[in-house]
């Protein structure tokens, strides 16, 4: 195949072709890191975290006001390392469980750039993410507001805190992360009273700081103009709650939800141009309701690690069912990679030691795992004598792999490692078998 027809199936610029007919990743041959680390295996470019969180940071100062803030969204790939990233390249975080505000907390990340999200935290969380000193919660429901009066009440604190909103925006994305519709299960819609009810009821308290709103509308979004919609509604409601109510809040958390490329088909999006398209429109609302432009945060998840991720396999079997289907068997599957089976995911997957090769064989690359359901990608090409012993790398796997991944079949979770310009190292340990036991009784 020539270099060009193999780029042309790259969906991101840090994959290339080596002399020795191998892929490489960040500028490393990644059939001699699957050697060295062993499959399967989770690589993160950390240049390319690095480079994406700068993005952001950038927009952001180039368009914002002072103290404006891009939180990274950590649901999609949480461990002690990537916290610590976070704090060296000065983003705040989105946190949405004690758990990663363990993790998190253990990075020695300062909390007071957390945001606590979630649609259910129970007291025991609102007391934890407290004694973590979590900057500002995100308050879902009539509820949670009680439970965080309750606790700051008992401490004799204040606690920062913005509301979730539902502008009632449909993004067109899949339905399992479409979030800003008014019938979600989450936040308080606009359109039925009760983002104005819960905005009294924060205000009555005599231990919540109210500071402003949040909204996030999807997850994995290209639609044009969603997020200068959602600022156009939210801006429109905080002037409306000023003239109704005196309260001029002065953050607006637009959530997170830019879309990246996991096939060479998927449109291209400039960060940088997006966020300067919504500071336009956010700026104008604002002038046009004499409003104060508010300080902005966004918390992006996928738009800063899916494409600094790619996982590699082993080959296992190759099975051809003449006249009906071909397979590819490899040593991982739907334990370290379940969005294919949750949501029917694209993935690019190429044959990384014989990446020029032409790939003349049509095959599913699936898992290891009793269930024929344990699916990575369907009709992918390969050479057609791919064999026991081929490197698979499954591209854009930085986001929501890792920190989806489960234990099924008491399979071991893969290690991460972490490429640099300098090496790799291990951000992530493999799981042992002793790992896999150590809760049992
Ligand atoms: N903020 C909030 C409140 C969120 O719910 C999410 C994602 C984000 C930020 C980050 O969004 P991002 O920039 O990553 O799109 N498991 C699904 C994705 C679920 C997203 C949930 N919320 C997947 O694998 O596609």
């Amino acid at each position: 195949m020539k270099a060009n027809e193999i780029a042309a199936r790259f969906p991101c610029d840090n994959l290339t072709v080596g002399e020795n007919g191998h892929l490489f990743f960040a500028g490393q041959d990644t059939t001699a890191l699957a050697a060295q680390y062993g499959t399967p295996l989770y690589l993160l470019d950390e240049t390319r975290i690095r480079k994406n969180c700068r993005t952001y940071k950038a927009a952001f100062k180039a368009c914002y006001p002072e103290g404006s803030l891009p939180l990274y969204a950590g649901k999609a790939n949480a461990f002690k390392q990537i916290y610590r990233i976070m704090a060296q390249e000065d983003m705040g975080i989105d946190v949405v469980s004690c758990g990663e505000i363990y993790t998190a907390k253990c990075a020695g990340f300062d909390m007071r750039k957390a945001f606590f999200h979630g649609n259910n935290k129970t007291d025991a969380d609102v007391a934890f993410a407290m004694d973590a000193g979590v900057g500002v919660f995100v308050a879902d429901n009539p509820e949670e507001v009680l439970a965080i009066e309750a606790e700051a009440a008992k401490r004799g604190a204040t606690q920062k805190v913005i509301l979730r909103l539902t502008p009632g925006i449909d993004t067109h994305t899949y339905a399992a992360v479409n979030t800003g519709k008014v019938d979600s299960k989450f936040g308080n819609a606009i359109a039925t009273g009760q983002a104005e009810s819960i905005t009294k009821l924060a205000l009555a308290q005599e231990h919540i700081a109210l500071l402003g709103y949040h909204c996030h509308i999807g997850s994995q979004v290209f639609t044009e103009d969603v997020f200068e919609r959602a600022a156009v509604i939210m801006i429109e409601f905080m002037a409306e709650m000023r003239r109704k109510l005196g309260f001029t809040a002065t953050l607006l958390n637009l959530g997170g939800g830019y879309g990246v490329r996991y096939t060479a088909d998927d449109p291209v999006l400039d960060i940088g141009e997006k966020i300067a398209s919504v500071s336009e429109t956010l700026k104008a609302t604002c002038a046009r309701a004499d409003f104060p432009v508010p300080q902005i945060c966004m918390e992006p998840g996928r738009s800063i690690v899916a494409d600094a991720g790619l996982t590699l396999y082993t080959v296992g079997a190759l099975k051809q069912i003449t006249g009906y289907k071909n397979y590819v068997s490899i040593d991982g599957g739907m334990p370290d990679n379940p969005r294919f089976a949750l949501y029917r995911s694209s993935y690019t997957c190429l044959c990384a030691n014989r990446i020029a090769e032409d790939c003349s064989l049509t095959a599913s690359l699936v898992g290891r795992c009793c269930e024929s359901g344990d699916i990575i990608q369907e009709n992918v090409p390969f050479p057609a004598d791919i064999q026991r012993g081929d490197i698979v790398a499954v591209c854009t796997t930085g986001a929501y792999n890792y920190s989806m991944a489960s234990n099924y079949n008491r399979l071991p979770r893969p290690a991460t490692v972490m490429l640099t310009d300098s090496g790799s190292y291990i951000a992530v340990k493999r799981e042992t078998f002793e790992d896999l036991v150590r809760l049992d009784v």
